[in-house]
Order: C-alpha cells, then sequence, then structure tokens
C-alpha cells in the first residue's frame, strides 16, 4: 500500500508522535511504501488566492513547483494521512490550510481527479479540540471525493505527550493501533452520498451555468465526466 504523509506542523510534537505510533503499525502490517511531505518546507508560500487553477490547469498556479511533486504524489498513493495539531477555535493548523487552498482544483465543480474516488483517507490531530481541526479537513476530501476519510482526534490537554498519565498514553496508543490496523484492512465503500449529490449537482450547474470554453465544463468534457460518473 503506497501512503502519503502530509504533516501539518513542523514541530515534532504530539501530532509528530501519534502519527509515527500510526505509521509504525501500519508497516507492521506488511507490504507499506510511506512518502512524508513536511509542508512547511514542501510547501513554504502562502496561495495567493489568484484563481488561476480554478479556472485553468493547475499548472498555472504560480507555486505550480510545489504543488505538482506533491499532487502527483497523492494521485499515485492508494492511501493519504493528513496530521494537525489543533490551533485555536476548532482550527487546524495554517500550514495544512495552505496545502488545502493549493489544492481547493481538486474540487468536485472545479477539476476532481479519477484517481482520488478510489482513495482512502485518514485525519490524525491532537490537541483538546482536535476532532474541531478535523472536521474541515473531512470536508475538503470529501469534497474531492476520496473514497472515505477515517480519522482520530488526541484529546488531549498538554504540550507533551509524556506529560500525560501513562494510562493516557497507553489508552491513545491503542487507539493509534486499532486504527491503523483497520485503515489498512478496511476496503473500498460505497461512495458517500455527498459525493454522489455534488457529482449531479456540478454536472447540472457546469452544463447550465459554466458551459462550454470555460475550464470545469472542458475539463469534465475531456475526461468523460458528463457522460460516464467517474466513481
Ligand atoms: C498556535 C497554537 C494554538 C493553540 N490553540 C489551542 C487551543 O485553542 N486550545 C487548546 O486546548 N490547545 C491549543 N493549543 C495546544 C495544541 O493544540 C496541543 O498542544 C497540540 O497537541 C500540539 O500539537 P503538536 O505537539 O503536534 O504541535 C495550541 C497550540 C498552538 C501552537
Amino acid at each position: 500500500m503506497k501512503v502519503v504523509v502530509l504533516h501539518g506542523s513542523p514541530r515534532k510534537g504530539n501530532t509528530y508522535l501519534a502519527t509515527s505510533l500510526f505509521l509504525d503499525e501500519l508497516r507492521k502490517c506488511g507490504g507499506v511504501d510511506v512518502v512524508e511531505f513536511f509542508l512547511q518546507r514542501a510547501m513554504p508560500e502562502f496561495c495567493t488566492g489568484c484563481q488561476l487553477c480554478l479556472g485553468n490547469p493547475n499548472e498555472k498556479c504560480p507555486h505550480a513547483r510545489y504543488v505538482t511533486p506533491i499532487l502527483d504524489a497523492i494521485l499515485k498513493a492508494d492511501a493519504l494521512i493528513f496530521t494537525t495539531p489543533h490551533f485555536g477555535a476548532c482550527s487546524m493548523s495554517g500550514i495544512m490550510k495552505n496545502l488545502l487552498d493549493h489544492l481547493d482544483f481538486l474540487t468536485m465543480n472545479v477539476s476532481p481527479r479519477k484517481e482520488i474516488f478510489r482513495k482512502k483517507a485518514f485525519v490524525i490531530s491532537t490537541g483538546a479540540g482536535s476532532t474541531a481541526a478535523i472536521k474541515p479537513i473531512k470536508s475538503y476530501l470529501k469534497n474531492w471525493g476520496i473514497n472515505r476519510v477515517y480519522t482520530c482526534g488526541i484529546r488531549m490537554f498538554t504540550n507533551k505527550w509524556s506529560a500525560m498519565p501513562v494510562a493516557k498514553q497507553r489508552k491513545f496508543e491503542r487507539m493509534l493501533c486499532k486504527a491503523a490496523q483497520h485503515f489498512y484492512a478496511v476496503p473500498k465503500r460505497h461512495p458517500y452520498l455527498s459525493t454522489v449529490f455534488m457529482y449531479y449537482m456540478s454536472k447540472f450547474i457546469l452544463k447550465k451555468f459554466v458551459g462550454v470554453g470555460n475550464y470545469p465544463y472542458e475539463y469534465w468534457n475531456k475526461n468523460g465526466y458528463f457522460t460516464k460518473c467517474p466513481f
């Protein structure tokens, strides 16, 4: 199984440790090949909001030299892992959000990739509001058409894993091991109902309101999405 990990923090702290535990267990399942991107280095520019990627092939992005290698790795992978600490009120890290902004052209009504529909993803977050930090990432991934998004929020109240009571550490370690085993074994499922809904909505909007000559319409047309559902 080819796995791509997208690290939403440069700090090798709680989230990194939780991710390492998850990856160790995943590797034990066998045949796991991991490629890791530390996004602070791999995606060092902020999205400028120019929208070139929404109206043109994504190579027009001024940061294509960073986006393309990440996108290529994502498309080749069987499974994706997104990691972020919980920051502020219900937020993911800015570093993770910046990646998702740069990849927003993958959304269903622009240029969703066929390869994405067969993939599974896992989101890991640590911190008191980790569940809330995970939620928007899951929404993004569902908009891309990812087959299934699994999550693990480590609800912890210290900035250091080892400062937690040992029993709590063990509990989280067991949780991550179990989640990794499940993630490894789980087969492709039916697409989400929201994916099916978004496909038909996008098809309608692109035909009725966007139309010939505009990039999203042309992308869909070239890939045969108007005549055949891509998932
Ligand atoms: C900028 C920033 C904002 C944070 N905001 C919160 C917060 O609002 N509530 C909270 O309980 N913890 C907050 N934390 C703590 C982290 O969520 C928590 O320590 C997390 O496990 C850190 O993950 P890391 O070790 O991978 O960096 C914040 C930490 C940082 C750096």
